[in-house]
């Protein structure tokens, strides 16, 4: 399986894993200005700010997995003196969007932080609509990602979901595992610190590691045991975080798997987040330079 192979870790390619971003449009002015990535091609409308930002891209250095902290669907709302709930509706249509522009761009995993496990302090209302909105968008758009090749993925606490999204969300996943194109992964019931948690718990009631005494067992606990054990196990991890409405904060979000990830945050509530906001967040990426705590980046 694609994903969860070693694919991400820079091991080799296979005949199956498509290479979006490889065929360029060239229109013979300026190869490298002028160059665009053919998922893009009539989904951008000519000459505007999206098209502009699209030509900045160096398709050779997509991140390969994005996480959003899609915030502020609420105050959108207020701002319009609407309902919150009118916050999450309108916050749909930017899942869509965003969504479709990831897999255009060649983006391989998406995970949006839906539902935290604090979101429960909420209104009762406010946290069933929430739950009743994703399971509308299932329900709706599973031919679409059936058809374009997306595989759904939640992470997070599963037992505390109702009943009824956690059907669904079953059903979604499992009529889509098989696809490649691009993870749409889905943070529902999601606390950073439960996760590594349970990755801690899951590696004690390993019984290979029950099994040998306390001393030895140390030995086995290292990141890779505990990141074998993540919400996340075999996804890479994020090369770029989205957080929306200008919080400076990480919310509880990925703790582990954001070690080293670049973190761009836009004023914009979520509502209002759209294409060029998130072709914008890749061309500042691409101008951010990785060490990864050394003193020049990994050749
Ligand atoms: C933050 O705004 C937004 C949320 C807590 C929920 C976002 C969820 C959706 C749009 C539905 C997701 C569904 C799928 C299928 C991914 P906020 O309410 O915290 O806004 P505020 O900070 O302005 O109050």
């Amino acid at each position: 399986m694609l994903l969860e192979s070693d694919e991400y870790r820079g091991g080799p390619r296979r005949p199956s894993d498509r290479v979006f971003c490889s065929e360029l449009i060239n229109d013979g002015e300026n190869p490298y200005n002028v160059r665009m990535f053919k998922d893009l091609e009539g989904f951008l409308e000519p000459g505007s700010d999206e098209e502009r930002l699209a030509r900045e891209i160096d398709p050779t250095r997509i991140p390969q997995h994005v996480a959003v902290i899609m915030d502020g669907n609420g105050r959108w709302a207020k701002s319009r003196n609407l309902p919150r709930l009118e916050g999450h509706r309108a916050g749909m249509q930017s899942v869509r969007e965003i969504v479709e522009t990831s897999a255009r761009v060649g983006v391989k995993v998406l995970t949006l932080f839906a539902f935290s496990s604090e979101n429960w302090k909420r209104p009762e209302r406010e946290v069933s609509t929430l739950f009743r909105l994703m399971v509308d968008f299932l329900k709706k758009e599973d031919k679409v990602l059936v058809k374009n090749d997306f595989r759904l993925r939640v992470i997070g606490r599963r037992d505390g979901l109702p009943e009824k999204a956690r059907r669904e969300l079953d059903r979604v996943e499992t009529l889509t595992r098989d696809n490649q194109r691009m993870v749409l992964c889905i943070a529902l019931n999601y606390g950073g610190r439960t996760e590594i948690v349970d990755a801690v718990r899951s590696l004690l009631a390993d019984p290979t590691v029950a099994a040998i005494a306390a001393a030895d067992a140390a030995m086995v606990v290292d990141e890779d045991a505990i990141s074998r054990r993540l919400y996340t196990a075999g996804l890479p991890d994020p090369d770029l975080l989205i957080r929306t409405s200008g919080e400076f904060r990480v919310s509880n979000f990925l703790l582990w798997q954001i070690a080293y990830t670049e973190i761009w945050i836009t004023p914009a509530f979520w509502p209002e987040f759209r294409k060029r906001h998130f072709l914008q967040a890749i061309v500042d990426y691409q101008k951010r330079e990785r060490r990864f705590g050394d003193i020049q980046p990994p050749s």
